[in-house]
């Protein structure tokens, strides 16, 4: 079940994400996931399965342009839909609210997920630049 994401879950997301390697960065604290949280103003989600938390979706709405800040599934639920039910559920209402893009980061890894849902490789280019060095 897809449900809105709450302060208290907070420690439960950060476990799911600290399960996933390289997922969670050296230099995030926990004041880093709640400002995630909270930026994302109602647009971020999580799966639950059995009163547990099994997937988590960060959403934003930058007006421009609807962003997929973060996205995961605990390695043990994988392949059963949740990952694509979450970024579905985040799409529809990106939608609704008149989001004409949406666009990720996303890893290599997961690229076969994201083409079977429809994306694709922008004309544009991505380009970051490391504001803290660690
Ligand atoms: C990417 C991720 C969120 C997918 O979650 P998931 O719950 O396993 O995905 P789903 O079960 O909803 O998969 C939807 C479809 O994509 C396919 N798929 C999922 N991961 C895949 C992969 N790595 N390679 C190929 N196909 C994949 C599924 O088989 C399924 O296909 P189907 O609809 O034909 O059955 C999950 O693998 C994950 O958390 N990975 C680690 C973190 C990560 O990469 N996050 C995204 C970073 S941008």
């Amino acid at each position: 079940m897809i449900r809105k994401m709450k302060k208290e879950d907070l420690p439960a997301v950060k476990s799911l994400m600290q399960s996933v390697p390289k997922f969670w960065h050296e230099v995030w604290t926990d004041e880093t996931l709640e400002r995630g949280f909270t930026v994302s103003e109602g647009l971020s989600f999580v799966y639950e399965a059995d009163n547990q938390i099994a997937g988590c979706i960060f959403g934003y709405n930058l007006g421009f342009r609807g962003y997929l800040g973060e996205l995961a599934v605990y390695e043990k639920m994988r392949k059963h839909g949740i990952g694509k039910k979450l970024l579905l559920h985040l799409e529809n209402i990106l939608r609704e609210q008149g989001c004409e893009i949406i666009i990720a980061d996303a890893w290599k890894t997961a690229e076969p997920f994201y083409r079977k849902l429809g994306w694709s490789e922008p004309h544009t280019m991505l380009l970051h630049k490391k504001l803290i060095d660690k």
